[in-house]
């Protein structure tokens, strides 16, 4: 890795500060500029992070030449038109979950940074984590036979916060594109399998946005994928992996997992990967090593498996009912 590759960040709310910690874990890089559309948010950002430039619009960051790649920590529906933005000025990108709102939008990034020949992948992190390199090591020993059904969980009890993005319907809000996500993602990464058909119901809100949702994955031959994600109960958060041999359960937070149990008949099996700083080093490295190998996209979240998530978001969007009203 060469000394001190410079990320750009758009968006320095939350999930932004994780991933600036997060950068102080990986060897030969730092946080070199924030844009926010507040320049004091900015420049507080970026001074508590020590980056050496602040900008009061994203174009401006696009156009800096010193900056590496571009992380967009924004809210889901502001994805798209900032990575167009980034790639346009042939930025690379690392654009937090969902990447878009629906498959459509991120079909023409795909094709846009296919043509400018540069480097963009959904941050996907829980597939970079030591405990998935576990899962994927018994996955394919075949340790649990033949994997079979699936079944898994995102839930907590939400604030209805009049500002937050997670009920809010012009912000792409609810609880698919925001957590589901990452049961859609996981399953298809476990069975590597196109899906057959997809169930789905769920309750939408005042505020139009899914509340709760109860998803029916089959990908054929038996094999199931079933979630809940809602905004309404506490749920265990896990996700079990069941095989012909025995199974896998990852959690408890399978999406940011550091312990996962293996058990094959009465034997069980509890490993622990705690991470080495806050969880995103991971996919940071990875990401970093594909810009400097001058590849287009990861092999781990490729532009095919984000592609696939997000058209079942679609199916499953459509099935209960769910456009969003910019789309
Ligand atoms: N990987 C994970 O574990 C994880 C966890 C949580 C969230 N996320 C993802 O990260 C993304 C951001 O979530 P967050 O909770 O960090 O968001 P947030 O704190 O609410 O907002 C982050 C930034 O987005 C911009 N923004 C917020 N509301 C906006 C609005 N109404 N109009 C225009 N811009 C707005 C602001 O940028 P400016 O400063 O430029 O105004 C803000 O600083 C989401 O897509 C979410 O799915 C990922």
């Amino acid at each position: 890795m060469t000394q001190n590759f410079r990320w750009g960040l758009i968006g320095p709310g939350n999930i932004a500060t994780r991933f600036a910690e997060s950068l102080n874990f990986v060897e030969g890089t730092s946080l070199y500029a924030v844009a926010s559309r507040d320049i004091k948010r900015a420049t507080k950002f970026g001074e508590k992070f020590g980056a050496r430039q602040c900008y009061q619009n994203y174009q401006a960051l696009c156009e800096d030449p010193h900056v590496d790649a571009i992380y967009i920590a924004t809210p889901h529906r502001f994805h798209f038109e900032q990575a167009h933005t980034c790639l346009t000025a042939k930025k690379p990108v690392l654009c937090e979950k969902p990447f878009t709102v629906n498959a459509r939008e991120h079909q023409i990034l795909v094709d846009l940074a296919t043509q400018n020949q540069v480097f963009m992948m959904e941050a996907m992190w829980t597939l970079f984590l030591p405990t998935y390199r576990q899962i994927h090591h018994w996955l394919k020993e075949e340790t649990i036979g033949d994997t079979k059904l699936l079944q898994s969980s995102f839930g907590f009890v939400a604030q209805r916060n009049p500002v937050g993005r997670l009920f809010n319907h012009e912000l792409a809000g609810g609880t698919l594109l925001d957590m589901g996500v990452y049961n859609v993602a996981i399953s298809q990464w476990l069975l590597k399998k196109p899906l057959k058909d997809v169930l789905a119901h769920a309750y939408i809100g005042a505020t139009g946005v899914d509340e709760t949702i109860s998803v029916s994955m089959n990908f054929g031959d038996g094999v199931f994928s079933q979630f809940f994600s809602s905004f309404h109960s506490q749920l265990p958060n896990n996700f079990i992996v069941n095989g012909s041999k025995g199974s896998i359960c990852i959690g408890k937070d399978f999406w940011g997992a550091e312990k996962v149990q293996l058990k094959i008949g009465n034997n069980i099996e509890t490993l622990s990967f705690p991470f080495r700083g806050r969880g995103f080093e991971y996919e940071i490295e990875h990401a970093i090593a594909c810009i400097q190998e001058e590849k287009t996209e990861s092999n781990i979240m490729s532009h095919e498996a984000t592609q696939s998530n997000m058209k079942i978001m679609d199916s499953i969007r459509q099935q209960i009912g769910l456009r969003y009203c910019f789309e």
